[in-house]
């Protein structure tokens, strides 16, 4: 496995591998990897050559700065599992790499569409110009053919389609299932801030995700998010930010169940920990 650290040895690295017409793939990470992420590697590597991975935590998408600061990076840990995964090629840049006139903040944003102030964008202002415009810019190093995120960030996943249709760029996205721990909780890197009574009273998030899929075909939608919400705001520690059942494409909440691709998500604070989790209804 190689590591590369810039976006000049990268491109001599992989230019030859695309003149030869070897597929790329890249799963763009921020580290602190998990079953979630060797899920995407996994897939990678059946549709392409190639598997390049992006281990960058991008300080312009985070909106807090603690949580920056705090933002697990466990990187020889990261390094050993890509290499037990087969992963071909690692991309680590440093910040100045992405942003050369980091502290000043780049001046350019990107039309995602009004989804952008929806749901996570409400809560986080500009974390998807943070999110899109380093992807852009990862794409832009790797030139990959195809590019793998995980559906848990629902929202992430539809602002990058967004902007790959923007710039027109020959990238495909590809959404990969949320992988849970056995007893329902989606893997997150932000998981190992959870204490064990956090880690316990975060269960709801499933539970509420799963009773709205259960009950999607009988129950009325109003019904459906009263429950959700009301086990939510019962159980302690957890502090709900929003439970909505929306359309995937424009996340605006539905008013009818003929709704193409409806999708349930929940956004809600554990503790001291944000966490984020959604389930398709088709
Ligand atoms: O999902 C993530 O880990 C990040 O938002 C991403 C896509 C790597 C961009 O920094």
């Amino acid at each position: 496995m190689e590591i590369i650290h810039t976006i000049s040895a990268l491109k001599m690295l992989l230019t030859p591998l695309q003149k030869a017409d070897s597929k790329i793939a890249l799963v763009p990470t921020m580290g602190a990897l998990h079953k979630g992420h060797l899920s995407l590697i996994e897939i990678a590597q059946k549709q392409a050559q190639i598997v390049v991975c992006s281990i960058f935590v991008n300080p312009t998408q985070f909106t807090d700065p603690k949580d920056l600061e705090k933002y697990p990076r466990p990187l020889a840990h990261d390094i050993k599992m890509l290499d037990d995964a087969g992963c071909n090629v690692v991309f680590m840049p440093s910040v100045k790499e992405m942003y050369p006139s980091f502290p000043t903040p780049e001046n350019w944003l990107i039309d995602l569409g009004p989804a952008e102030f929806l749901l996570e964008g409400e809560f986080r202002r500009g974390h998807y110009q943070g999110v899109t415009q380093i992807v852009k810019k990862l794409f832009d190093a790797v030139q990959p053919d195809v590019a793998f995120f995980g559906q848990k960030d629902f929202q992430q996943v539809l602002m990058i389609k967004n902007m790959v249709k923007f710039f027109n760029m020959p990238v495909e996205i590809i959404s990969c299932p949320i992988i849970r721990e056995e007893d329902g909780l989606a893997m997150s890197s932000r998981n190992i801030h959870l204490s064990a009574a956090d880690r316990k009273n975060a269960l709801v998030l499933s539970s509420a995700l799963n009773y709205v899929v259960a009950h999607y075909q009988q129950e009325e939608l109003s019904t459906l998010l009263t429950k959700a919400k009301a086990m939510i705001n019962e159980t302690p520690g957890v502090v709900l930010d929003y439970f909505t059942i929306a359309d995937g494409e424009t996340l605006l909440p539905i008013e009818n169940k003929g709704a193409a691709h409806p999708v349930a998500l929940v956004a809600a604070k554990v503790g001291e920990t944000r966490l984020i989790d959604n389930m398709l209804l088709d």
